[in-house]
Parts: structure tokens; C-alpha cells; sequence
């Protein structure tokens, strides 16, 4: 793959380095070698310089605003395509055939109800427990569910593995629901479409019968395709470190639900609408956008900034587009949090500190106020990331299985504690 070669010079040695270039993006540079051949580590907290992998999933031109699905513009997926299409896409590469649709469709579906001793899992959590605390361990007890699918080297358990994962994911997803709720688990329909069908499994009732609105379960379509994937992001990359001690997808994809929840990533979107709730009027922005730029204040603006988007995030663009839709046609287009967002985010873009920091909304800045209009609490948010997020995970995860460079993470330090020293008796301290 080298085509170049970048030299390092440390000290009176010069290191040849190899360098390949990318189908798109920056020059990468080789260190596999570095450290056995210069003895020295190299530092990169954060992981902003540093390439984990190699990929062919995703990729995000964060200069542009331009997010890519094995190519395919996000835009263009969003508007012409629908979730479990882009599942396929994202799992073999290629958009499918009718027939090769139609097969995958009808794998997920009948993969949709969970094994029915899980239920007993979910009644050991207090009913006001997180839906993100009970979806972290159910799904990790999943492993303890499907055995016949947590061999990882057999390619037809990682395929059975991954069509349960997709398929299962809304369940358990409505299921947390209902439990906090105190409703019965509505089971899914093999009639319905993946979108409609967690729609009903969250707000059907046994006492009658429930119509999807076909423009809720088009917007929340919607809204899992544009969180499917997103290149190496920090639940991607807890996947794929988990992933490389050969540990089962379950409990891989478990540690990425986990790390997902945090508020600096997925848990973003429940904390975005908190702010704007909290926000209350718009004539109170100005108060919360200089707590926002305020060094001693450790406020920010949830919904603002992108580690790798210095751009308008291409999501945002869609979902602000999709919030318009879905609350005009609620007949709540005065909303008045999605009012404090739009004037919200036009002074924060007339403000210097956030222009100059490059911090635009991102994906999270209007999924919270589509997904309140459709009648979830804020604590579902992330939970329906969660759902939508799983296969770029499974993707990711099989990608990295199959990779003949795999081997286990096991990152390096700078080391700054104390040097070797004696134990000292109590006596003498
Ligand atoms: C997601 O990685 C992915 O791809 C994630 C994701 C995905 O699909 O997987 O896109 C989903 O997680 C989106 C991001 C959701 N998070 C938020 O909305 C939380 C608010 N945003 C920030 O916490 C922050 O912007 C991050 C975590 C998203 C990015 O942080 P970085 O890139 O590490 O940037 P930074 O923290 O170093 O900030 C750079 C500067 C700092 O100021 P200085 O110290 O340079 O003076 O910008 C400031 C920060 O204080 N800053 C903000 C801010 N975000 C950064 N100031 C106010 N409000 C903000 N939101």
C-alpha cells in the first residue's frame, strides 16, 4: 500500500516511514514501526492525528460537511433511500438488488422478538432506571441468550449475529421503554416496516389499536439512516477495541451502548433539548451563549461542535429540514423550543467564538426536538441512537473480524509518575 515515504529525524537518525495515500482524505503515515526502530512512542490524547484503522465504510470530509456511505452522500440516502437499505449497504458494500433487499428485509424481521426468558431481565431494574443503563445490560446478557451466535470466527454466527443485533435492537429499545413506563412489552409485527414497527412497539397499548402515521415512521426512517455510521467516532472505536480481544459481538456492542450514552457523544441529543427546555425563551439565548464561551464556566452549548465536522454537519442540515416537516405537520410548527433552536443557532452563528472555533450544529441539535414531537421523554433519545447506531458498529466490527492486520488494541503511554522506588514500612512514613 506504501507509495511514499515521510522521514523522521530524531536527533542525528532519520527514519523512512512509510506513507499511503487514501481513496479520500488526508496522507497517512505508517508507525507500526516506530517505536522498534526509533525507540520513542508518539502522543496523540484523543486520537485526533491518529488513524485506528483502515476502512471502506465511511468517510467524512469534516472541511466540506460532506459524509459518505461506501461512498453515497448522505443526503441522497436520507431522501432516497430507507434504513434497512442502508443497513445492507453499510453490511456488504453495495446498494442491493430488489431481491437481495427483499431477502435481507425479510431476515431482520423474522429476527425482531427476543427471547422470551429476557423478559425476566428487564423486571430486575427499578422501573425509573435510564433506558441506556437496562439496553447496556440487556443487550450484554444477549451472550448469555444466543449462544449459537457468539463464535467469532465462523462467518455464519457473525452473520446470525448481526441480523439479531439489527432486528433486536427496537425491541429491547421499546421494551426499556415500556418498563420505565410501567406498560405492558408490545411484541413486534412482521407486517410492518422496521420504522413503524418500533413506532407501535413504543406507544401501542393492549387496550386498543394503534395506527402508525406514515409521516412519524418516514421521519424516524429518517432519523436511523442518518445515524447509522460514522466512521471511527468514540462507541466505534470502544466496539472495535472490544472486538479485538475477541470478545462476542454482544458484549461488544454493549460497550459501545455504554460509551455512547456519555453527553459529549450520543448522549448529546437528550441533553441539547434539556438545554433548550432550559433555555425557555428566546430572550434568553444571549445569558447562555456567553455561559457558553465562558473559560470558567464549563457550560456548552449541547448540540454545537464536532470533533471532525469544521463545518456545517451534513446530519444537521437533513434533521433541521425533517424538524420543519414533522412540527408543521403536527400542526405545531410554533413550536416554542424549536423557535428558541432557530434563534438559537442564528446568534450562535453570528458569534465570533463559535465562527472562529468552527462550531456548528451537529446531528444532535434537531433529533431532540423531532423525536419530543413525536412523543418520546428526552430519556429515549439516546436509546434511539443506540438502535440506529448498531449497525455501523456491526459493520465496523465485522470489517475489523475479517482484517488480516487485526490484532489486539493495546495502546502505549507517556509516562509521568514517579520512578522506581522502596516500599516503606508504616512505621517509617
Ligand atoms: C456526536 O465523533 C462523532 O462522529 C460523534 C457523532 C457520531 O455520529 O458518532 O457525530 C455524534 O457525538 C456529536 C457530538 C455531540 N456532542 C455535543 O453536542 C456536546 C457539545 N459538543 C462538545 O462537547 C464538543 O464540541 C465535542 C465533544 C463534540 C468535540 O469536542 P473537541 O473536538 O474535542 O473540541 P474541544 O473540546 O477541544 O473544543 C475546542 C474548543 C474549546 O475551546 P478552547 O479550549 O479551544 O478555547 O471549542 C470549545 C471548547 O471549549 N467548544 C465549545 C463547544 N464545543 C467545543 N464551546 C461551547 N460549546 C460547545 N458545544
Amino acid at each position: 500500500m506504501a507509495d511514499k515515504t515521510a522521514t523522521l529525524t530524531i536527533g542525528d537518525t532519520n527514519l523512512e516511514l512509510p506513507m499511503y495515500s487514501p481513496s479520500a482524505g488526508p496522507d497517512v503515515i505508517d508507525i507500526t514501526k516506530l517505536y522498534a526502530q526509533g525507540n520513542v512512542f508518539t502522543y496523540d490524547p484523543g486520537f485526533t492525528s491518529t488513524a485506528s484503522c483502515d476502512s471502506t465504510i465511511t468517510f467524512i470530509d469534516g472541511d466540506k460537511g460532506e459524509l459518505l456511505h461506501r461512498g453515497y452522500p448522505i443526503d441522497q440516502l436520507a431522501s432516497d433511500s430507507h434504513y434497512l437499505e442502508v443497513c445492507y449497504l453499510l453490511l456488504y458494500g453495495e446498494l442491493p438488488s430488489a431481491a437481495q433487499l427483499e431477502d435481507f428485509e425479510s431476515r431482520v424481521t423474522n429476527h425482531t422478538m427476543l427471547h422470551e426468558q429476557m423478559m425476566n431481565f428487564f423486571r430486575g431494574f427499578r422501573r425509573d432506571a435510564h433506558p441506556m443503563a437496562v439496553m447496556t445490560g440487556v443487550v450484554g446478557a444477549m451472550s448469555a441468550f444466543y449462544h449459537d451466535s457468539t463464535d467469532i470466527s465462523d462467518p455464519w454466527q457473525r452473520e446470525v449475529a448481526s441480523i439479531r443485533l439489527i432486528a433486536k435492537m427496537p425491541t429491547i429499545a421499546a421494551m426499556a421503554y415500556k418498563y420505565t413506563i410501567g406498560q405492558p412489552f408490545v411484541y413486534p409485527r412482521n407486517d410492518l416496516d422496521y420504522a413503524a414497527n418500533f413506532l407501535r412497539m413504543c406507544f401501542a397499548v393492549p387496550a386498543e389499536d394503534y395506527q402508525v402515521n406514515p409521516i412519524l415512521s418516514r421521519a424516524m426512517d429518517r432519523i436511523f439512516t442518518l445515524h447509522a455510521d460514522h466512521e471511527q467516532n468514540a462507541s466505534t472505536s470502544t466496539v472495535r477495541l472490544a472486538s479485538s480481544s475477541g470478545a462476542n459481538p454482544f458484549a461488544c456492542i454493549a460497550a459501545g451502548i455504554a460509551c455512547l450514552w456519555g453527553p459529549a457523544h450520543g448522549g448529546a441529543n437528550q441533553a441539547c433539548l434539556e438545554m433548550l427546555q432550559e433555555i425557555g425563551t428566546p430572550d434568553r439565548i444571549p445569558e447562555y451563549i456567553a455561559r457558553a464561551k465562558d473559560k470558567d464556566d464549563p457550560f456548552r452549548l449541547m448540540g454545537f461542535g464536532h470533533r471532525v465536522y469544521k463545518n456545517f454537519d451534513p446530519r444537521a442540515k437533513v434533521m433541521k429540514q425533517s424538524a420543519d416537516e414533522v412540527l408543521d405537520l403536527l400542526g405545531i410548527e410554533n413550536n416554542p423550543v424549536l423557535q428558541v433552536a432557530k434563534e438559537l443557532e442564528a446568534a450562535a452563528l453570528a458569534d465570533p467564538y463559535f465562527t472562529e472555533k468552527k462550531l456548528f450544529p451537529n446531528v444532535d441539535f434537531y433529533s431532540g426536538i423531532i423525536l419530543e414531537a413525536m412523543g418520546f421523554p428526552t430519556s429515549m433519545f439516546t436509546p434511539i441512537f443506540a438502535v440506529s447506531r448498531t449497525v455501523g458498529w456491526i459493520s465496523q466490527w465485522k470489517e475489523m473480524i475479517v482484517d488480516p492486520k487485526m490484532k489486539i488494541g493495546r495502546p502505549r503511554q507517556l509516562y509521568m509518575g514517579a520512578t522506581l522506588r522502596d516500599y516503606v514500612d508504616i512505621e517509617k512514613r
